[in-house]
């Protein structure tokens, strides 16, 4: 999967081969249009008034692809919550120079707010990633054997192999490590689609086109592989390491929350001069804006396949929720990691 993914030749993603939207193998809340960077701006916004409207507030996104998101949650602070825009620096965590340069495209009217690294460094701010967590290599552990990767003749075959006492998602675990190493005062916010507790089944899936392939083997370097997310572990390894959680809900549940805090996001803005065309754009822009709601929020689209993680450093325990989570059970219980009367 790393091969597959991360070689900086081959990989699908490293070689920028990766393409997200209709035309491309798949869609993300990212592709649905700039209506989910608004909505996660005012979520990022209220965090900056939790840590008490600081200068040099930094959002961090790691797993920004073509720089869609950034430009979306930029443009949105930008008009309509001007202060926070004044007080941040927008930084992605990017390993991959093809990404980059594609990134630097997109964010262009924005040069003076981004900066780039090629892995996580101190920051106080909040941390948000999309569909970051799924992208992540994983091991194929079940009980006693592993499968690895083999040879018959030409092709690639899985091998059972006895396994090796480690985690499946060691470097998603390495991750949460990572984020409460440098996170020195906020919050991280990630959203993906995971399980939790005793019904994660541990399977990839491998897409292309939209369609879902049945070997990892077929298409290599052209196709993405993904594992749904275990929150339970990478959880229980934040908090291992002084993070505190602080949300757990499934997308429908999050965003509702940000929507009921802040109705006004949903109300379209014209630039338009004439009265005439600016009631035709805003017809046109509310269309889009209702289909896009529908799509993220959607129990069968991708309202109930994702789930949103608030882990927070620092930050007041008796801190407000964030507008995400209001809908939400208690996490710990949610999660099960805790019985509703403890
Ligand atoms: C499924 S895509 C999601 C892209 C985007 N966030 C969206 O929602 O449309 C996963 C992204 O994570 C990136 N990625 C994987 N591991 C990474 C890492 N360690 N640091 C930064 N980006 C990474 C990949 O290059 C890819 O762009």
């Amino acid at each position: 999967m790393e091969q597959a993914l991360y070689h900086p030749e081959h990989g699908y993603y490293s070689s920028g081969r990766c393409a997200i939207g209709r035309k491309g193998d798949y869609f993300t809340n990212v592709s649905v249009g700039p209506l989910f960077g608004q909505l996660m701006t005012a979520q990022f916004a209220e965090t900056w008034e939790q840590l008490g409207k600081i200068d040099n507030f930094i959002i961090v996104e790691q797993g920004a692809h073509d720089g869609q998101f950034a430009r979306d949650v930029l443009e949105s602070a930008k008009s309509r919550t001007p202060e926070f825009f004044e007080a941040l620096d927008y930084r992605i965590i990017e390993p991959f120079p093809i990404l980059r340069e594609r990134q630097s495209q997109t964010l262009e009217p924005f040069r003076n707010k981004i900066e780039w690294r090629d892995s996580l460094e101190p920051f106080t701010g909040v941390h948000f990633s999309n569909e970051l967590l799924d992208a992540m290599p994983v091991r194929l552990i079940s009980g006693n054997t592993e499968k690895l990767v083999g040879l018959q003749g030409e092709r690639f075959v899985f091998v059972e192999h006895s396994s090796a006492n480690s985690a499946f998602n060691q470097a998603a675990l390495d991750w949460a490590h990572s984020i409460a190493a440098n996170l020195r005062r906020g919050y991280v916010i990630a959203i993906d689609y995971g399980h939790w507790g005793d019904e994660f089944q541990r399977d990839i899936q491998v897409r292309a086109q939209h369609r879902q392939l049945d070997s990892p083997f077929d298409q290599i370097g052209h196709a993405d592989i993904t594992m749904h997310v275990d929150w339970t572990s990478i959880i229980r390894r934040a908090e291992a390491d002084g993070l505190r959680l602080a949300g757990f809900a499934d997308q429908h549940h999050f965003l509702t929350g940000v929507i009921s805090t802040w109705p006004d996001l949903l109300q379209t803005r014209s630039s338009n001069s004439t009265a005439l065309s600016r009631r035709v754009q805003t017809a046109d822009a509310d269309r889009k804006t209702k289909r896009a709601l529908q799509t993220l929020l959607h129990p069968e689209m991708l309202g109930r396949a994702f789930q949103a993680i608030a882990l927070a450093k620092n930050v007041d325990s008796g801190a407000p929720q964030l507008a995400g989570f209001k809908f939400a059970r208690e996490p710990r219980c949610a999660l099960g990691l805790k019985k509703p009367n403890q």
